[in-house]
């Protein structure tokens, strides 16, 4: 950076990094701009023409808009739509913060950066499983130590309960995502009751010499996401003890494709609320008054959100499943991935080392993108620090069509660079 800018600005500021999803995910929409064949399996958003938000909030949100429902939001929320989603959380996760201890916020990002405000002071340790989805961005806007916890294909490259009791002593606040972005998988009941033991020993004994607990914050962005056979699990309905230490993030960004309508919400114990509260009243992070109130309506008729969710699964199994056929036989190239367990994403290896003789993930993304139009991200994105050929596909922007043509062009430059 230019010194007389790095002069004038924080040492934040300064240190501040650009996603790099989002540069690789501005590449390729030039180079579609341009009419190149590329299939975008690189961001995490949806297409609103493969993934439609439910036609009722559409309505509700232009009613809203057309009766005047344009001044302040309450600083919490809606009183109708805290109440909507504590019940839908109950029935569905059996997590009961009550309507007083439901947050909202303009998408899940701001009540995650509440909920690290909430307890890190600058030193504290943040733990997080890598890869995952933004977690290191947040350690530096906290000044937090960096905690991470790096999965391996073995652990569907979920932290585990063992490793994160090896670091427990240095633990402020730890991250779990479940469906996990970037690797589409999920804890088992098992998995997650296991680390919640981990947490709950650690601030039993933390109780009794005073030193602050280890807090739980939990991201199902995810969550109403799952494969055939998964059950998403919450940690309240495995531990029920785990309650008092665990704050909850969840959104439509994801479970509507409406990541531009801009809800999320955090639930947490009620007690603890009021300085989230203040936290999101001072950055005026609240959702629009209209999205507010269409969402309370739909969060309010619960089988029309779970019709809603089934025929979203429909479509993701319909991309998914195309996608593991059409990969499955290039194994032989050395093309594998892990099972998809919920999310739109699939974790795949393009172990394309020695075949194209190269030593980087840069240089196999570079190659798929030029020789088969194929976009992906680097787990590298994703705080993996090693070239072990691990990217991440989203199917949040392809139709299936786009896919079986993306395949096609994929199968035919592994048989051409075979053929060399
Ligand atoms: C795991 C996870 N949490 C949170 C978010 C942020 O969601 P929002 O767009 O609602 O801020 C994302 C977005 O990709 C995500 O993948």
């Amino acid at each position: 950076m230019d010194e007389s800018v790095a002069w004038r600005l924080s040492e934040m500021a300064n240190g501040m990094e650009r996603s790099r999803i989002l540069s690789i995910a501005a590449s390729v929409r030039a180079m579609i701009a341009e009419g190149k064949a590329v299939a975008p399996f690189t961001v995490g958003d949806f297409s609103p023409t493969q993934f439609e938000v439910p036609s009722p909030l559409i309505d509700a949100i232009i009613e809203a808009v057309s009766e005047g429902e344009t001044n302040y939001p309450p600083a919490a929320g809606l009183p109708e739509l805290r109440s909507a989603l504590a019940n839908w959380m109950h029935e569905k996760y059996g997590l009961d913060v009550g309507s007083d201890g439901i947050i909202v916020g303009s998408g899940a990002r701001p009540v995650l950066y509440a909920s690290f405000r909430l307890f890190l002071e600058p030193g504290d340790g943040l733990a997080h499983g890598v890869p995952a989805w933004n977690n290191h961005y947040y350690v530096h806007l906290n000044g937090a130590i960096d905690i991470p916890l790096q999965g391996t294909p073995e652990s569907r490259f979920l932290p585990t309960a063992s490793q994160i009791e090896s670091r427990i002593e240095d633990i402020r606040v730890l991250i779990l995502n479940s469906p996990l972005n970037p690797t589409g998988t999920c804890f088992t009941a098992n998995e997650l009751r296991d680390i919640c033991h981990v947490v709950l020993n650690e601030n039993r004994n933390r109780s009794e010499d005073g030193r602050k607990p280890v807090i739980l914050v939990y991201d199902q962005v995810y969550s109403t996401m799952t494969a055939d056979g998964i059950d998403h699990v919450h940690p309240v309905q495995v531990c029920p003890e785990i309650f008092d230490y665990t704050i909850t993030l969840d959104a439509i960004s994801k479970s509507l494709t409406g990541t531009g309508l801009r809800l999320g919400w955090m639930a947490l114990p009620p007690a603890l609320a009021p300085p989230v509260v203040a936290l999101i009243g001072h950055m005026g992070a609240w959702p629009a008054r209209p999205i507010q109130k269409a969402a309370a309506k739909l969060y309010e008729d619960q089988a029309t959100l779970e019709s809603y969710f089934d025929d979203l699964d429909d479509r993701i199994l319909s991309r998914m499943s195309l996608l593991q056929s059409r990969l499955d036989p290039l194994s032989q190239y050395g093309v594998n991935y892990v099972e998809p367990e919920g999310g739109i994403y699939l974790s795949t290896h393009f172990d394309l080392f020695e075949l194209l003789n190269v030593t980087t993930n840069e240089e196999i993304r570079q190659w798929l993108l030029d020789e088969a139009g194929v976009a992906v991200v680097p787990f590298q994105a994703f705080g993996l620090e090693e070239d072990t050929g691990w990217f991440r596909i989203s199917i949040g922007a392809v139709s299936v069509d786009d896919i079986s043509q993306a395949m096609d062009r994929l199968e035919q430059a592994l048989t051409n660079a075979s053929s060399h």
